[in-house]
Formats: C-alpha cells, sequence, structure tokens
C-alpha cells in the first residue's frame, strides 16, 4: 500500500468516526444548543459575557477530549480512549451545570426579581458537580458507596484540621440564609465601623469610612456583638446624632432653643431627615454654662461628618444672628473696667460705623439724619450662612433687612399647570433679582402687612442689619409725607415681580407703578395708622 493510500484511508477512517460521533450520536447538536444557550444569555444579559468563559471552555476541552479518543480508538487503544470519554463527559457536564445556573439564577430568578445570594448561589452549583462527578464514576462501573464510606472517613480527617474554616463557612452560611447582615448595611464590630461590601464563603468584607477594607472571620462576626446602624423596622435607614455647644448662663435655655431649632428647621439641611425633626436640647449644667445638643438623624450613613459640619455652621449662624455668644471657658478672667465714659464712648462708635451703613440706602434717602439716628438704635446685627433662605414667600414679615455684605437672590416660586392640562399645580422658581451690600429686602411685607412676596437666599456669607415695625412707627407718624417715597420704590419692585411672575419683560409693566403705588400708599397707611 502506498503512503497516499494509507494516508486517504487513515482520514476516511477519522472523518467517518468524526460523523459517526458529532451527527449520528448527536453531539455536534448538543454543542450547538449548548453555543446557542450562551448566545441567549450573552444577548439577554450583557453583564454576564465573562461568566460564558466557563461555559463555552470546557466545551472545547470536550471536543478535545472527544477527538482524542476517536484517535486512541482508531490506534486500538479502547480502555485509554474509555478514560478519554470520561473526561470528556466531566467536561461537558461542567459546562451544562454552569450554564444550568446561569439560566435559573440570572435568566428566570433574576427576571422574577429574585436576587440568590452568592453563597448559595456557589454551594448549589458546587453541590451539582460533586453529583456529576459520582454519576459519571458510577457510570463507569466505579463503586461510588464504597467510595463515599472512604470519603468520609477522609473528610473526618479533612474536617478535623478545617475546623475553622468550616466554621466560617458555616457562618457564611448562617448569615446568608437569616439576611441579617446584607451587603450595604453599616455595621460596628468593635473596634470596626464600616459598610458590608461582601459576605463571602469565610469572611464579611467591610470597607471603613477611612477607605481601609476589613475581613472579618464569619464565625467572628456570629459570636461578636454587632451593631447595624440606622435600622428600625418599618422605618427609613437613618441614625442619630449629637452636635454638642455651650453657652453661658446669661441666656435662658428657651430662648436658646428657641432660637436654634427656628433657624435650623427653616429649611432643609441636606442628609438631615425631616423625621424626625432636628431640634435642640438641654444637655447638662456645667460650672459657668449649659451644655446644649443638636439631635438629628442622618439619611446618608456615609457623611457622617461632612452634615455634622454643616449642622454646626447652621447653628454658628443662628447663635450669632440671635446675639447668643458661644461660652467663654470658666476661667478666663475679665478685665475690662466698666465705666460709664467708656460704654457711652463705645456706643457712639457702634451708632456711627451703623449710620454710615445705611445713609444710602434708597429706601431711607427722604429721612433726615436725626430720623437715621432714630433708626439706627433699632438696627439688629443678622449673619447668614451661605444658602441659608433669609425670608420665605409667603411668610409672615418680622423684619425688614439692609445688606451689608454678599449677595442674595429674590426668587419666586409660581404655580404652573400640568403639562396634561390637569389643574393640578406645579411650582416653578423664578430668579426676579440680586441684592448687593447697600441694598435692602424686606420692605414690602413689613411696610403693607402683606406676606413675603419672594423668598431671599443668600449666595454667600452674607451680613445685614434688621429693622422691626416699631423702628419706623414714629419716623412716620412725625412725617407721613415720606411714605410717598417708600410706596414708589415698593410699587416699582411689585410691578418687576409680577412681570417676572408672568413671563413678561421687566420693563413690561411699567405704566402700572402708579396704580400699585396708590394701592400700597393706602396699605402703609393702614398698617401704621397715618
Ligand atoms: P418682602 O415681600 O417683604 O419679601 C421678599 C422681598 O424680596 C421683598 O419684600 C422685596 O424686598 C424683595 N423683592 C421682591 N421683588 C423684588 C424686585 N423686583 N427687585 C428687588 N427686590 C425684590
Amino acid at each position: 500500500m502506498s503512503l497516499f493510500s494509507l494516508a486517504s484511508f487513515i482520514f476516511e477512517a477519522f472523518s467517518q468516526a468524526i460523523i459517526r460521533e458529532f451527527i449520528a450520536n448527536g453531539a455536534g447538536g448538543f454543542i450547538l444548543a449548548t453555543v446557542l444557550g450562551a448566545i441567549v444569555i450573552a444577548r439577554i444579559i450583557p453583564e454576564k459575557r465573562k461568566q460564558l468563559r466557563g461555559v463555552i471552555a470546557p466545551i472545547f476541552i470536550y471536543v478535545c477530549f472527544i477527538l482524542l479518543a476517536i484517535i486512541l480508538e482508531l490506534n486500538g487503544q479502547v480502555s485509554y480512549s474509555d478514560y478519554s470519554r470520561a473526561l470528556a463527559t466531566a467536561f461537558v457536564s461542567v459546562s451544562l451545570i454552569n450554564l444550568g445556573s446561569l439560566m435559573l439564577f440570572d435568566v428566570i430568578l433574576g427576571g422574577l426579581h429574585l436576587k440568590v445570594p452568592r453563597l448559595l448561589r456557589e454551594t448549589t452549583v458546587i453541590l451539582t458537580y460533586i453529583v456529576a462527578v459520582l454519576v459519571i464514576l458510577s457510570s463507569r462501573g466505579v463503586n461510588v458507596t464504597g467510595l463515599l464510606t472512604t470519603s468520609a472517613i477522609i473528610s473526618a480527617v479533612i474536617g478535623l484540621s478545617l475546623q475553622d474554616t468550616l466554621g466560617n463557612i458555616i457562618a457564611g452560611f448562617a448569615l446568608e440564609i437569616e439576611h441579617v447582615i446584607k451587603p450595604g448595611d453599616w455595621i460596628k464590630i468593635e473596634p470596626y465601623v464600616g459598610r458590608v461590601k461582601e459576605v463571602r464563603w469565610r469572611q464579611t468584607v467591610i470597607e471603613t469610612r477611612n477607605w481601609e477594607t476589613v475581613l472579618v472571620p464569619n464565625s467572628q462576626l456570629m459570636k461578636s456583638q454587632v451593631m447595624i446602624y440606622g435600622q428600625r423596622h418599618g422605618k427609613p435607614i437613618q441614625t442619630r446624632r449629637w452636635i454638642y455647644f455651650n453657652i453661658d448662663f446669661r441666656y435662658t435655655p428657651n430662648e436658646v432653643i428657641g432660637y436654634v431649632n427656628d433657624s435650623l428647621q427653616a429649611n432643609p439641611i441636606p442628609n438631615v431627615a425631616d423625621d424626625p425633626k432636628i431640634h435642640a436640647i438641654l444637655m447638662d449644667f456645667k460650672d459657668s454654662y449649659c451644655t446644649y445638643a443638636v439631635r438629628y438623624w442622618l439619611t446618608d450613613l456615609a457623611a457622617d461628618d461632612p452634615t455634622d459640619s454643616n449642622v454646626r455652621i447652621r447653628i454658628y449662624y443662628a447663635l450669632k444672628r440671635a446675639e447668643i455668644p458661644l461660652s467663654i471657658p470658666a476661667h478666663s478672667v475679665f478685665v475690662t473696667e466698666l465705666n460709664n465714659k467708656r460704654e457711652i464712648r463705645k456706643h457712639e462708635q457702634l451708632m456711627e460705623q451703623r449710620l454710615s451703613a445705611i445713609r444710602n440706602v434708597e429706601l431711607l434717602h427722604s429721612m433726615t439724619e436725626t430720623e437715621l439716628k432714630e433708626l439706627v438704635e433699632h438696627l439688629r446685627y443678622a449673619p447668614f450662612a451661605r444658602s441659608e433662605v433669609i425670608t420665605r414667600q409667603g411668610a409672615e414679615a418680622h423684619w425688614l433687612y439692609i445688606i451689608t455684605k454678599g449677595e442674595v437672590a429674590v426668587k419666586v416660586s409660581i404655580a404652573s399647570m400640568n403639562g396634561n392640562g390637569s389643574s393640578k399645580s406645579l411650582a416653578v422658581e423664578k430668579e426676579v433679582s440680586r441684592l448687593k451690600a447697600g441694598d435692602f429686602f424686606g420692605e414690602m411685607s413689613l411696610m403693607t402687612g402683606e406676606p413675603r412676596s419672594a423668598t431671599v437666599v443668600a449666595l454667600e456669607e452674607v451680613e445685614c442689619y434688621r429693622l422691626d415695625k416699631e423702628a419706623f412707627q414714629n419716623i412716620l407718624t412725625e412725617r407721613p409725607e415720606i411714605v410717598k417715597d417708600i410706596s414708589r420704590i415698593i410699587a416699582r419692585r411689585r410691578v418687576e415681580l409680577e412681570s417676572v411672575k408672568k413671563g413678561l419683560d421687566k420693563e413690561a409693566g411699567k405704566e402700572q407703578v402708579e396704580q400699585t403705588q396708590v394701592r400700597i400708599l393706602k396699605s402703609i397707611k393702614d398698617l401704621f395708622g397715618l
């Protein structure tokens, strides 16, 4: 026989064996079905593509072992060919189990929004691998029962040496099944506080706020006392925080708590819950001061220090506005000589400073120097933090503000119709104007008794002086003619505000200023009894 006819004989025998194996015995159809299944999964859940390697790679190895088995058979080495087939079956089983796991856990249960814990899923897959190996062995005539008895003894020996590891794995199971600690929970396990990243076979991974990762053995986690932050049955996730500050005995607790509560509750602070409301309480009496705490409920448990800081800033400004100083340490010695002349001089300096701050304010242009001096006596210093709401649209007015530092935005909220034409309204906020040092606001309501026409927000740190209605009462009663100038300014602003509300150009309603002025003049006169 020539070399060529020998080669064609081998090729023919090999191709026939391949056709028999992959087409007649159906292995080819089976491979095709598995590959199709993998393609379907890759389409439905693209993020699982990486895991499909566990389906495709074993199929490839399976084909290699089958080809090897065919070659061995053709070569007459039947028993080796048998081993090769057994290995091929093992690999195809791995591929099938992996495909089945993706179908069951990701496609079906994932589609039903049921999330199976990773540990449970991995255990199911491993147990299925073991069952598959046992079935393959038994089909090859291996005595599986005998093997299991021997392996029971081996497992006992291994079990003893792996006691700790097994303890961790069992604890890991308990954690998964009881579901008390889940990824995302903030927990404290002495001495660590952190967010649970995942519960693994042997350990639970915790990430701390300092960007450290702590691996806590599951068995230790089960034995220790663990505190889960911010969880109360049926309630949103939030945790209570305390911010302490000290105020001396000159100020009554009611006064301090009232001011701080009003200011902190007036407008929301990021990450501070609405319910329960942020509030101050008196915590303790010390040598020369009271200790207060502002308590609030933190909604983003990761942002503890930044939120504490925001709350402290708000407390600081609230106290500054109320002219309540934070307490000075008790051991301070006050050596100021209290003498009358000095007091008077200090007062005069302060009044002079304030007088120059209000002299150029448009609203007060028609007032004489004596009237301005009278007003100055009523001025109260009022600083605000950035983004603090100074007056809120619709609120009752108590003060008129003169800005001495910083910038504010005047915003008006307008009810707009729903897109579908239903009467239910949505509020849209528009900026009307920006005011700076030397400007004033809050005059519309203080002078007319109407609710606040707009919301005024501090765009940066703002310092103001504020004046109450009584400050104007005497001056207006003495010289009612001043009211005319004031009413013109208010009317101009009111018309501008209405134009912005209606979406018109600010100049649009200028001719209405006069009519509006008449109405405002009457309101001022009524309110001040002129
Ligand atoms: P008041 O209504 O008491 O409170 C909101 C304040 O916004 C208002 O007084 C004015 O001082 C101010 N304001 C309203 N409209 C304007 C405007 N068009 N220009 C400047 N300030 C305004």
